[in-house]
């Protein structure tokens, strides 16, 4: 049986990662104490010291490595760019190295967002980034050295949406919350972006390590939307009301962190080397309203400490 390491398997991408792939594989996640009686093993190790990475590694000896840590948050990084450095750029470039002398398959999540969405149309990935602010340089960056330092490693540039053990993590659980609650929102109608629910991520992830992918790839949804009508599309499956959802542009958001305008990334590579279709957008939202009707929220929340609550 395939055995794999998941660093930051409390976050949005981990712990549905983890849920995709305990069907057919071990799993292993790294957390930082926020994890209980989760349905696979949960370790925990402060993965910013490399020697307890290293006694990680050597007690688990996994197959595959997924890092899934970082500081995703574009404020914060904006607000402590040395902290962002040191989880985005440096982080990546450590385990990259660890896996590469232990022959571990790893993967490196990126993001859309290296682009600064000025050109029309999708970008591939033979287009030169051009980060528009601290966390886009510093997984850019990060892209970077995982390259130099493991030629064999997978670079995912995504975005994505699913259920989160906070509830707050992804822009589908903001319109969700928010409009259940009868409250007003903004969408940005001038945000293009690829969302792809989490479950089909992992999945395409996975699928990626079987057939032993190595190399930068887009692995983001297939039709490209404005986060405005994200936020309908979401609204209209859950029954929720579309009409509490005001068209905006972002320039007027007040968020610090500057925002691109495209984030259209082209699926064509990946698509190619998987030998089928990405998965549709529909497909996906359905996904992740079966599993709002199936309690699924409820039942990953239940996995963490009650303290954390
Ligand atoms: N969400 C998106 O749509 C999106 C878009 C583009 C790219 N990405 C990328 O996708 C990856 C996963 O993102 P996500 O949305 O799942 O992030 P997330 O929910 O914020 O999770 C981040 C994870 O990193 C861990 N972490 C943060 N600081 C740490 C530290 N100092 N030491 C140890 N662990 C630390 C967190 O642990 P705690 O829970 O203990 O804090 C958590 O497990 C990231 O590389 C992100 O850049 C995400």
């Amino acid at each position: 049986m395939t055995r794999l390491l998941i660093t930051g398997v409390s976050g949005l991408l981990g712990i549905n990662l983890a849920m995709e792939a305990t069907r057919e594989h071990e799993v292993i996640g790294v957390d930082r104490g926020k994890l209980k009686s989760a349905p696979f093993q949960v370790l925990r190790a402060d993965i910013l010291k490399m020697d307890e990475i290293n006694s990680t590694l050597d007690a688990t000896n996994p197959n595959w490595m997924v890092n899934c840590a970082a500081l995703a948050n574009l404020e914060k990084c904006e607000a402590d760019p040395l902290q962002a450095r040191n989880l985005n750029t440096d982080l990546p470039g450590e385990l990259a190295t660890l896996c590469a002398k232990r022959n571990i398959h790893f993967v490196h999540i990126s993001t859309d967002s290296v682009f600064d969405g000025t050109r029309e149309g999708a970008y591939t990935e033979e287009d030169e980034p051009s980060p528009p602010g601290v966390y886009s340089q510093t997984k850019l960056d990060g892209e970077r050295v995982v390259e130099q330092a493991n030629p064999q490693a997978i670079i995912a540039r995504v975005n994505f949406y699913g259920w989160s053990l906070g509830a707050r993590r992804s822009l589908a659980e903001f319109f969700v919350n928010n409009l259940s609650e009868g409250k007003n929102v903004n969408g940005f109608t001038d945000v293009i972006f690829c969302p792809m629910w989490v479950n089909h991520l992992s999945r395409l992830l996975i699928e990626m390590l079987k057939k032993n992918l190595h190399g930068l790839y887009h692995v983001v949804g297939a039709q490209p939307m404005s986060k405005y009508q994200f936020g309908v599309e979401v609204a209209r499956t859950f029954g929720l009301r579309e009409n509490l959802i005001s068209p905006q542009s972002v320039e007027r958001s007040g968020l610090t962190a500057k925002r691109s305008h495209n984030l259209w990334l082209s699926t064509h590579k990946l698509s190619t080397d998987l030998e089928h279709e990405i998965p549709r957008f529909s497909t996906g939202l359905d996904g992740f309203y079966t599993q709002f009707q199936q309690s699924y929220p409820q039942k990953i929340r239940g996995y963490q400490h009650l303290e954390t609550f």
